[in-house]
């Protein structure tokens, strides 16, 4: 997105969180709800619908390959589903924005594909690592070109057929998984994933909810190439990595008593509520049902004083978005926490360790960076300048640090919040934070 440097946010310092509210759709549920939506047989209804840029852009690219898609209306979407072959060549490349998850589920889809493809991003995207997935494709027999460095644009030579394979992932990457299985489903025989830790599930319930029989066993998961999938009705949840900001700003602001409807609480990604748990936070989950297969549930949060805490490593990949905000959280801790095992937070949208380093320290945080994570004295936040790089994540942590700063808070670089959180400032605003938007 050009638009990225010309939008700031100022936060005035105070204030608390109180009501009621309904966050976006699951990001990671919006896209793969386009993506099998779309070569399933038969049409798909969405509710919930993420209408952010990144789940737009996945929506796009399937228009662009011949889907027909109604929608996005107010979280409405429907999808006129090709079946498996039925995906047609996109005549120009596929440009993908900001959105690594659309890039990397996508090659993986598009390997096996009879047609060759393009896919393009930002700077951002441009600049991540591609061979995560580009490696363990060609083992399949996939035939991808990316630059030099691993990175897109990458030129996708589409074979038709790929082979089965197994794939120890040397990451706990819920992309890298979800890219095989999607290049699995263009395989023949069985193509099966194993994880070092546990990661977001959201494509193997989805797959089984598009009647597509998926097979898991301990931390291995298997399917079976050239099958069918049929449509299904999606009801997005409200997204647990959005609800995050509130969860965290609702603790470290006295006098909040929010409660966030509807949102996911699929246990690969409640990691955030666990954390904060763990440094005393009062959060409650109500209400807790189950919504086509994702479990969901209503949760109240209030004021807590948070200790800081060693962050326990295996929380890492359960929380792996939310950590922005929880340096935000740790800043406003008692005592130090510590973070290890997070260097995947070197590669997203920005370099996260440094950024949110750098970003704490302009506010007199003592936040020191580590190759894998960063150790927070929790104490006071000044006012101050900062930038969040294009990332929306760190746009919106530091936003919500405004609540507890002693002066105001200037953000710079903030347009990217639209990739995963349209509304984020009327939203806060609405709920008790003096932020304004410019530009
Ligand atoms: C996602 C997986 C995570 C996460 C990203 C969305 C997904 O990435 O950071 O925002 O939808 O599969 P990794 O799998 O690379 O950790």
């Amino acid at each position: 997105m050009n638009m990225t440097e010309s939008i700031t946010f100022t936060v005035q310092p105070g204030g608390y969180l109180q009501g009621q509210m309904r966050v976006p759709g699951d990001k990671s549920i919006s896209h793969r709800s386009i993506m099998l939506g779309s070569i399933a047989e038969g049409v798909t209804h969405i509710t919930g619908f993420l209408e952010g840029e990144d789940a737009l852009a996945t929506l796009r690219a399937f228009q662009a390959m011949g889907v027909q898609i109604e929608g996005p209306d107010k979280g409405v979407v429907t999808i006129h589903g090709v079946g498996l072959g039925g995906l047609q060549a996109p005549k120009e490349p596929i440009y993908l924005g900001n959105s690594g998850t659309s890039m990397r589920l996508l090659s993986g889809l598009l390997a096996g594909q009879k047609f060759d493809s393009v896919l393009t991003g930002d700077k951002s995207l441009s600049s991540r690592p591609m061979r995560r997935v580009l490696n363990p494709l060609s083992c399949m027999g996939a035939k991808i070109e990316a630059t030099a460095e691993g990175t897109a644009p990458l030129h996708i030579q589409g074979q038709g057929l790929l082979q089965g394979a197994h794939y120890d992932m040397p990451i706990a990457s819920a992309q890298v998984k979800s890219c095989l299985l999607l290049a699995g489903l263009y395989a023949s025989g069985e193509t099966s994933v194993a994880e070092p830790a546990p990661t977001r599930d959201h494509t193997e319930r989805m797959l089984a909810g598009f009647s597509y029989p998926v097979r898991q066993k301990a931390n291995l998961v298997t399917i079976t190439g050239q099958g069918r999938l049929a449509a299904t009705d999606i009801d997005v949840p409200g997204d647990i990595s959005s609800a995050a900001f509130f969860l965290v700003g609702a603790s470290i602001a006295k006098n909040s008593d929010l409660t966030l409807q509807h949102v996911g609480i699929n246990p690969t990604r409640t990691g955030i509520i666990d954390i904060l748990k763990l440094m005393g936070a009062n959060i409650e989950l109500l209400n807790q049902r189950l919504v086509g297969g994702e479990p969901v549930a209503d949760i109240r949060v209030q004021s807590a004083d948070l200790q800081g805490i060693v962050i326990p490593e295996e929380l890492v990949p359960l929380a792996i978005d939310e950590f922005p905000v929880i340096f935000i959280a740790a800043a406003c801790a008692q005592g130090k926490t510590i973070l290890t095992g997070a260097e995947e937070l070197r590669v997203k949208e920005s370099d996260r360790i440094q950024v949110m380093a750098d970003g704490l320290q302009v506010l007199g945080v003592d936040a020191q960076p580590t190759d894998d994570g960063m150790v927070v004295q929790g104490g006071e936040i000044s006012g101050g300048e900062v930038i969040s790089h294009g990332d929306h994540r760190i746009a919106m942590a530091f936003a919500i640090a405004g609540l507890k700063a002693t002066g105001h808070v200037v953000i710079r670089d903030c347009a990217n919040v639209n990739t995963s959180f349209p509304g984020f400032v009327a939203m806060t605003q609405r709920l008790g934070l003096d932020i304004v938007s410019e530009g």
